[in-house]
């Protein structure tokens, strides 16, 4: 059996009993859409990141989506964010009808370098979009400041970074919004899409909900039934499941412990190819790191990821292309050379296998197979 870059499939095993017993408990209920599960979800959740609330989505791209437009973004205002990250961040931008502008990352954490931003900040500027990409959190510290000095709003992109920390602050309550994607692969995932938004604004709390139930104010009040029909404003069909709110609540149980394990296999990864040539990940001083991805640096990126596979082990690069460079986004007028540190990442980065039921014996055959391919020595 080839080692897998994510699997789920140990982990269901482990819980199958629980997620099973949590789907009936919907089936058997009655309610399917909005009901009990995704308040109890969404408040836990909330409750986790350390704010007022939440407001579970269909999944991320829609979180950020509607996050942006309740934030007031304009048609054809900017929205500042990273070339190197999922391409839904983007998509998102343009969904809501902003133009995104992008500033470089640090080569050390691969998260947006915070001293380029005010010179990427117009009269058009109307978000920062931070992504919290990998595990760890952009250094909102210093992020904050600057946004709250010309008033411009901030909406986190917590879609890889589920219970990291900056400065002792959760991931997704350093910002007016926070979007998080469920997706199954996430640090929380659910099985199949999903996706919230946190805030401690009440204002915004009630925007996302009108939002993402066709812009109306009812039909959300944990009754699953419309109380009055009518929209107060445009919106859209954007809920989460009640089916996977159930399972997202079996799992929020234990993400502590998964995030324990992450860290752990992050330990073992670190003692076993420390002396290796490759470049490890690093943690910004103030973070804590959950390690969604475990990605290492190498020029000989492309050579390493094909010796792997040979040797049964598939690893992943996130991301081979910066979004500035991608045809779809020719339109804004960046070219090659623009970021330079994005762009060498692209060409170097990729992830070892990372997820909580990832096996000792798998994680010791991934480092023994790259001490092969590399040459070099790894202490196991
Ligand atoms: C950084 C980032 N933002 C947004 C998303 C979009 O999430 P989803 O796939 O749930 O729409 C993802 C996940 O793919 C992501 O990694």
């Amino acid at each position: 059996m080839p080692i897998r870059v994510w699997d789920y499939l140990d982990e269901y095993r482990d819980n199958r009993d629980a997620i099973l017993e949590a789907v009936d408990r919907v089936f058997r209920s009655g309610q399917l859409i909005l009901g009990p599960q995704v308040r109890a979800f969404e408040t836990e959740f909330a409750t986790y990141c350390g704010v007022s609330h939440g407001i579970g989505v269909d999944n991320g791209t829609n979180a950020l989506m509607l996050g942006l437009k309740a934030l007031g973004v304009a048609p054809g205002s900017e929205v500042i964010t990273v070339p190197n990250t999922a391409v839904p961040t983007v998509s998102a931008i343009v969904a809501a009808g902003g133009v995104p502008r992008f500033v470089d990352i640090d080569p050390d954490s691969y998260v947006m370098d915070v001293s380029l931003l005010a010179d990427a900040l117009t009269e058009k500027t109307a978000c920062i979009l931070p992504v919290h990409l990998f595990g760890q959190c952009v250094p909102m510290s210093a992020l904050s400041p600057i946004a709250a000095s010309r008033g411009i709003p901030v909406l986190e992109d917590c879609s890889q970074s589920h219970g990291a920390t900056h400065d002792g602050r959760t991931c997704g309550s350093m910002s007016d919004l926070a979007a998080f994607s469920l997706y199954p692969t996430k640090v929380l995932g659910a099985y199949g899409d999903g996706g919230i938004v946190v805030t401690n604004r009440d204002d915004l709390d009630a925007g996302m909900r009108r939002l993402r139930f066709y812009g109306m104010d009812s039909g959300d009040r944990g009754t699953g039934q419309a109380q009055a029909y009518g929209a107060v404003e445009h919106g859209y069909n954007s809920r989460l499941d009640e089916v996977q709110a159930a399972i997202l609540l079996v799992k929020l149980a234990h993400l502590d412990t998964d995030i324990a394990r992450r860290q752990a296999i992050a330990r073992r990864y670190e003692q076993a190819l420390g002396a290796t040539s490759l470049v490890l990940p690093r943690t910004l001083p103030g973070n804590t790191h959950v390690y969604y991805l475990y990605v290492c640096r190498h020029p000989e990126r492309d050579r390493i990821l094909s010796e792997m596979a040979r040797r049964d082990v598939l690893l992943n690069v996130s991301y081979p292309t910066p979004i500035h460079l991608m045809p779809a986004y020719q339109e804004y007028g960046y070219r090659e050379g623009d970021f330079p540190e994005s762009e060498r990442a692209a060409r170097e980065i990729f992830s070892l296998p990372m997820y909580p039921s990832l096996t000792e014996a798998q994680q010791d055959a991934v480092c023994r197979a790259l001490g092969e391919v590399l040459a070099e020595d790894v202490w196991i």
